[in-house]
Protein backbone atom coordinates (compact mmCIF):
# COMPACT_ATOMS: atom_id res chain seq x y z
CA UNK A 1 0.00 0.00 0.00
CA UNK A 2 1.16 3.85 -0.82
CA UNK A 3 2.45 6.10 1.49
CA UNK A 4 0.48 8.78 3.22
CA UNK A 5 2.03 12.18 3.34
CA UNK A 6 2.31 15.11 6.32
CA UNK A 7 3.15 18.18 5.63
CA UNK A 8 3.85 20.27 8.94
CA UNK A 9 3.29 24.05 7.71
CA UNK A 10 2.64 25.59 12.09
CA UNK A 11 5.10 27.28 14.02
CA UNK A 12 5.22 31.10 14.49
CA UNK A 13 8.27 31.68 11.95
CA UNK A 14 9.93 33.77 14.63
CA UNK A 15 13.15 33.48 13.19
CA UNK A 16 11.77 35.48 9.55
CA UNK A 17 10.14 38.03 11.77
CA UNK A 18 8.79 41.26 10.85
CA UNK A 19 8.65 39.48 7.74
CA UNK A 20 6.09 36.39 8.73
CA UNK A 21 4.23 38.54 11.33
CA UNK A 22 1.47 38.94 8.96
CA UNK A 23 1.49 36.62 6.47
CA UNK A 24 2.67 32.57 7.42
CA UNK A 25 6.41 31.42 6.07
CA UNK A 26 5.48 29.10 3.95
CA UNK A 27 3.24 30.91 1.55
CA UNK A 28 6.30 33.33 1.08
CA UNK A 29 7.52 32.56 -2.65
CA UNK A 30 10.72 31.41 -3.11
CA UNK A 31 11.16 32.74 -6.71
CA UNK A 32 8.22 31.65 -8.58
CA UNK A 33 6.21 29.94 -6.64
CA UNK A 34 4.87 29.54 -2.46
CA UNK A 35 7.51 28.20 -0.53
CA UNK A 36 4.97 25.47 0.40
CA UNK A 37 5.00 23.90 -3.41
CA UNK A 38 8.54 22.71 -2.75
CA UNK A 39 7.38 20.33 0.13
CA UNK A 40 4.25 19.24 -1.52
CA UNK A 41 6.28 18.15 -4.40
CA UNK A 42 8.39 16.43 -2.96
CA UNK A 43 5.88 14.08 -1.88
CA UNK A 44 4.65 13.53 -4.81
CA UNK A 45 8.00 12.67 -6.44
CA UNK A 46 7.93 10.31 -3.85
CA UNK A 47 4.35 8.67 -5.28
CA UNK A 48 2.07 10.11 -2.73
CA UNK A 49 -1.18 11.13 -3.30
CA UNK A 50 -2.93 11.57 -0.14
CA UNK A 51 -1.55 14.55 1.91
CA UNK A 52 -2.18 16.12 4.98
CA UNK A 53 -0.98 19.71 6.06
CA UNK A 54 -1.32 20.96 9.44
CA UNK A 55 -1.05 24.65 9.90
CA UNK A 56 -1.75 27.13 12.95
CA UNK A 57 -5.29 27.41 13.22
CA UNK A 58 -5.39 30.76 12.01
CA UNK A 59 -3.77 29.89 8.80
CA UNK A 60 -5.55 26.75 7.84
CA UNK A 61 -8.14 28.85 5.09
CA UNK A 62 -5.51 30.72 3.54
CA UNK A 63 -3.66 27.28 2.81
CA UNK A 64 -6.96 25.94 1.58
CA UNK A 65 -8.03 29.10 -0.58
CA UNK A 66 -4.45 28.20 -2.16
CA UNK A 67 -4.64 24.51 -2.36
CA UNK A 68 -8.11 23.72 -2.04
CA UNK A 69 -8.25 19.84 -1.97
CA UNK A 70 -5.34 18.84 -4.37
CA UNK A 71 -8.04 17.54 -7.25
CA UNK A 72 -6.47 20.10 -10.00
CA UNK A 73 -2.91 18.18 -9.17
CA UNK A 74 -4.47 14.69 -9.02
CA UNK A 75 -4.01 14.29 -5.38
CA UNK A 76 -5.87 14.37 -2.22
CA UNK A 77 -5.14 17.37 0.30
CA UNK A 78 -6.80 17.64 3.92
CA UNK A 79 -5.92 19.68 6.83
CA UNK A 80 -5.86 19.58 10.30
CA UNK A 81 -5.01 22.37 12.58
CA UNK A 82 -1.74 22.60 15.42
CA UNK A 83 -2.85 24.64 18.19
CA UNK A 84 0.53 25.84 19.47
CA UNK A 85 3.99 24.49 18.21
CA UNK A 86 4.33 21.75 20.83
CA UNK A 87 7.04 20.24 18.64
CA UNK A 88 7.56 18.47 15.12
CA UNK A 89 6.76 14.82 16.33
CA UNK A 90 3.60 16.54 17.11
CA UNK A 91 2.42 16.20 13.97
CA UNK A 92 2.35 12.08 13.87
CA UNK A 93 -0.57 12.71 16.55
CA UNK A 94 -2.28 14.89 14.92
CA UNK A 95 -2.36 12.93 12.23
CA UNK A 96 -2.66 9.24 13.44
CA UNK A 97 -6.78 9.23 12.10
CA UNK A 98 -5.49 10.55 8.47
CA UNK A 99 -2.87 7.87 8.81
CA UNK A 100 -5.21 5.15 9.11
CA UNK A 101 -2.59 3.22 10.12
CA UNK A 102 -0.39 3.39 6.80
CA UNK A 103 3.04 4.44 6.78
CA UNK A 104 3.98 7.58 6.04
CA UNK A 105 6.53 10.38 4.78
CA UNK A 106 6.44 13.37 7.25
CA UNK A 107 8.03 16.85 5.72
CA UNK A 108 8.62 20.25 7.21
CA UNK A 109 6.89 22.94 4.54
CA UNK A 110 9.82 25.15 5.17
CA UNK A 111 12.47 21.96 3.38
CA UNK A 112 13.65 22.35 -0.31
CA UNK A 113 14.84 19.17 -1.90
CA UNK A 114 16.87 18.90 -5.41
CA UNK A 115 18.58 17.42 -7.71
CA UNK A 116 19.32 14.75 -10.11
CA UNK A 117 17.95 11.19 -9.94
CA UNK A 118 16.01 13.33 -6.94
CA UNK A 119 12.55 11.85 -8.04
CA UNK A 120 13.94 8.25 -8.88
CA UNK A 121 15.38 8.20 -4.93
CA UNK A 122 12.57 9.01 -3.03
CA UNK A 123 10.03 6.86 -5.49
CA UNK A 124 12.55 3.58 -4.74
CA UNK A 125 12.48 4.84 -1.33
CA UNK A 126 9.23 5.14 -0.62
CA UNK A 127 8.34 2.03 -1.90
CA UNK A 128 10.53 0.31 0.64
CA UNK A 129 8.80 -0.31 4.24
CA UNK A 130 12.32 0.58 5.74
CA UNK A 131 12.40 3.69 8.46
CA UNK A 132 14.72 6.30 6.11
CA UNK A 133 15.89 9.83 7.09
CA UNK A 134 17.83 12.11 5.20
CA UNK A 135 21.31 13.80 5.58
CA UNK A 136 23.30 16.28 4.12
CA UNK A 137 26.83 17.52 4.70
CA UNK A 138 26.78 21.09 6.43
CA UNK A 139 29.25 23.32 7.70
CA UNK A 140 26.87 24.14 10.86
CA UNK A 141 25.55 21.04 12.49
CA UNK A 142 25.02 23.23 15.39
CA UNK A 143 21.73 24.09 13.51
CA UNK A 144 20.05 20.79 12.67
CA UNK A 145 20.02 17.24 14.09
CA UNK A 146 23.01 15.45 13.26
CA UNK A 147 23.28 11.82 13.07
CA UNK A 148 26.35 8.72 12.56
CA UNK A 149 26.14 5.86 10.64
CA UNK A 150 27.52 2.27 10.18
CA UNK A 151 28.83 0.95 6.93
CA UNK A 152 25.25 -0.34 5.98
CA UNK A 153 23.76 3.47 6.99
CA UNK A 154 22.18 2.44 9.75
CA UNK A 155 21.64 5.25 12.13
CA UNK A 156 23.93 4.50 15.57
CA UNK A 157 24.01 8.05 17.10
CA UNK A 158 21.67 10.56 16.74
CA UNK A 159 21.50 14.34 18.61
CA UNK A 160 19.39 17.02 18.41
CA UNK A 161 21.26 21.16 17.75
CA UNK A 162 24.45 19.83 19.45
CA UNK A 163 26.80 21.56 20.93
CA UNK A 164 29.75 20.06 20.62
CA UNK A 165 28.50 18.29 17.12
CA UNK A 166 29.22 14.63 16.61
CA UNK A 167 29.27 14.69 12.82
CA UNK A 168 28.27 17.06 10.04
CA UNK A 169 25.57 15.01 8.79
CA UNK A 170 22.82 17.21 9.31
CA UNK A 171 19.29 14.99 9.95
CA UNK A 172 17.13 16.82 6.79
CA UNK A 173 13.44 17.98 7.53
CA UNK A 174 12.05 14.54 5.32
CA UNK A 175 11.06 11.10 7.18
CA UNK A 176 9.93 8.07 5.91
CA UNK A 177 8.11 5.87 9.03
CA UNK A 178 6.13 2.46 9.06
CA UNK A 179 2.94 2.59 10.39
CA UNK A 180 3.91 2.21 14.05
CA UNK A 181 5.03 5.43 14.12
CA UNK A 182 2.29 7.55 15.83
CA UNK A 183 2.41 4.95 18.64
CA UNK A 184 5.72 5.94 19.02
CA UNK A 185 5.25 9.86 18.79
CA UNK A 186 2.51 9.04 21.91
CA UNK A 187 5.50 7.80 23.72
CA UNK A 188 7.68 10.88 24.04
CA UNK A 189 8.36 13.45 26.64
CA UNK A 190 8.95 16.87 26.25
CA UNK A 191 12.47 18.46 25.63
CA UNK A 192 13.91 20.78 28.18
CA UNK A 193 12.64 23.73 25.37
CA UNK A 194 8.92 22.18 25.68
CA UNK A 195 8.51 20.89 22.38
CA UNK A 196 7.89 16.92 21.33
CA UNK A 197 11.28 16.57 19.27
CA UNK A 198 11.32 14.69 15.69
CA UNK A 199 14.58 13.98 17.24
CA UNK A 200 13.35 11.83 19.79
CA UNK A 201 11.06 10.16 17.71
CA UNK A 202 14.21 8.65 15.46
CA UNK A 203 16.47 7.95 18.71
CA UNK A 204 13.40 5.20 19.21
CA UNK A 205 13.20 3.64 15.59
CA UNK A 206 17.39 3.69 16.01
CA UNK A 207 17.55 2.05 19.52
CA UNK A 208 15.34 -0.69 17.68
CA UNK A 209 17.72 -0.67 15.10
CA UNK A 210 15.11 0.38 12.74
CA UNK A 211 16.91 3.95 11.62
CA UNK A 212 18.11 4.08 8.23
CA UNK A 213 20.15 7.14 6.48
CA UNK A 214 19.83 8.07 2.64
CA UNK A 215 22.93 10.45 2.30
CA UNK A 216 22.50 13.31 -0.48
CA UNK A 217 25.34 13.90 -1.30
CA UNK A 218 27.17 16.51 -4.15
CA UNK A 219 24.93 16.24 -6.44
CA UNK A 220 21.90 17.02 -4.03
CA UNK A 221 20.71 20.57 -3.46
CA UNK A 222 19.01 20.56 0.44
CA UNK A 223 17.45 24.44 1.65
CA UNK A 224 15.89 24.65 5.10
CA UNK A 225 14.30 28.02 4.22
CA UNK A 226 13.57 29.14 8.17
CA UNK A 227 16.01 31.95 8.16
CA UNK A 228 16.54 35.76 6.30
CA UNK A 229 19.43 34.12 4.40
CA UNK A 230 18.39 30.56 3.86
CA UNK A 231 15.34 32.06 2.36
CA UNK A 232 17.42 34.35 -0.13
CA UNK A 233 19.90 31.50 -1.18
CA UNK A 234 16.97 29.57 -1.47
CA UNK A 235 15.54 31.95 -4.67
CA UNK A 236 18.90 32.31 -6.13
CA UNK A 237 19.34 28.97 -5.97
CA UNK A 238 15.57 28.43 -7.89
CA UNK A 239 16.29 31.64 -10.22
CA UNK A 240 19.49 30.31 -11.57
CA UNK A 241 18.83 26.68 -12.46
CA UNK A 242 15.09 27.64 -13.92
CA UNK A 243 16.61 30.27 -15.73
CA UNK A 244 19.87 28.81 -16.77
CA UNK A 245 18.32 25.26 -17.91
CA UNK A 246 14.92 26.31 -18.54
CA UNK A 247 13.39 23.80 -16.52
CA UNK A 248 11.17 24.81 -13.44
CA UNK A 249 11.97 23.05 -9.68
CA UNK A 250 9.17 21.77 -8.02
CA UNK A 251 6.20 22.24 -10.11
CA UNK A 252 2.96 20.43 -8.76
CA UNK A 253 1.22 20.60 -12.37
CA UNK A 254 4.52 19.27 -14.45
CA UNK A 255 4.80 16.37 -11.65
CA UNK A 256 1.21 15.61 -11.94
CA UNK A 257 1.39 15.26 -15.58
CA UNK A 258 4.02 13.46 -16.07
CA UNK A 259 3.12 10.52 -13.53
CA UNK A 260 0.13 10.36 -15.22
CA UNK A 261 -1.98 11.55 -12.80
CA UNK A 262 -3.67 14.70 -14.46
CA UNK A 263 -4.26 14.48 -18.30
CA UNK A 264 -3.38 17.15 -20.79
CA UNK A 265 -6.88 18.71 -20.74
CA UNK A 266 -6.77 19.21 -16.96
CA UNK A 267 -3.23 20.59 -17.50
CA UNK A 268 -4.54 22.88 -20.14
CA UNK A 269 -7.07 24.28 -17.96
CA UNK A 270 -4.56 25.07 -14.93
CA UNK A 271 -2.17 26.51 -17.54
CA UNK A 272 -5.17 29.18 -18.65
CA UNK A 273 -5.04 30.06 -15.16
CA UNK A 274 -1.98 32.12 -15.96
CA UNK A 275 -1.60 34.90 -18.15
CA UNK A 276 2.52 34.42 -17.54
CA UNK A 277 5.65 32.24 -17.83
CA UNK A 278 4.16 29.95 -15.17
CA UNK A 279 1.43 29.51 -17.75
CA UNK A 280 3.50 29.46 -20.94
CA UNK A 281 6.29 26.67 -19.22
CA UNK A 282 3.00 24.36 -18.21
CA UNK A 283 1.40 24.78 -21.71
CA UNK A 284 4.55 23.92 -23.76
CA UNK A 285 4.90 20.36 -21.58
CA UNK A 286 1.46 19.47 -23.59
CA UNK A 287 3.01 20.07 -26.82
O1 LIG B 1 15.22 21.32 8.84
C1 LIG B 1 15.76 20.20 9.47
C2 LIG B 1 15.74 20.32 10.97
O2 LIG B 1 14.37 20.61 11.36
C3 LIG B 1 16.23 19.04 11.65
O3 LIG B 1 17.61 18.87 11.41
C4 LIG B 1 16.01 19.09 13.16
O4 LIG B 1 16.32 17.86 13.71
C5 LIG B 1 14.55 19.42 13.45
O5 LIG B 1 14.34 19.57 14.84
C6 LIG B 1 14.15 20.70 12.76
O6 LIG B 1 14.90 21.78 13.32
P1 LIG B 1 14.46 23.28 13.15
O7 LIG B 1 15.21 24.12 14.11
O8 LIG B 1 14.53 23.67 11.72
O9 LIG B 1 12.95 23.20 13.61
P2 LIG B 1 11.93 24.38 13.72
O10 LIG B 1 11.55 24.54 15.12
O11 LIG B 1 12.45 25.57 12.97
O12 LIG B 1 10.70 23.84 12.91
C7 LIG B 1 10.79 23.44 11.55
C8 LIG B 1 9.50 23.76 10.84
O13 LIG B 1 8.40 23.10 11.45
C9 LIG B 1 9.13 25.25 10.86
O14 LIG B 1 8.68 25.62 9.57
C10 LIG B 1 8.04 25.38 11.84
C11 LIG B 1 7.40 24.02 11.85
N1 LIG B 1 6.93 23.66 13.18
C12 LIG B 1 7.83 23.50 14.18
C13 LIG B 1 7.41 23.15 15.44
C14 LIG B 1 8.40 22.97 16.55
C15 LIG B 1 5.59 23.49 13.40
O15 LIG B 1 4.78 23.63 12.46
N2 LIG B 1 5.16 23.15 14.64
C16 LIG B 1 6.02 22.97 15.69
O16 LIG B 1 5.56 22.66 16.81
Amino acid sequence: MTRKGIILAGGRGTRLYPVTLGVTKCLLPIYDKPLIYYSISTLMLSDIRDVLIITTPEDSKIYARLLGDGSEWGINISYDVQPKPEGIAQALIIGEKFLCNRSCALILADNIFHGNGLSEKLSKISKNNKNTVFTYTVDDPSRFGVCEVDENNMVISLEEKPIDSISNQAVTGLYFYDNEVSEIAKTIVPSLRGELEITDVNIEYMKAKKLYSEPLKNEYKWIDAGTVDSLMDACSYVRNIEKNEGIKISCPEEISYRKGWISSEMLQKLADNYDNDYGKYIKKLIS
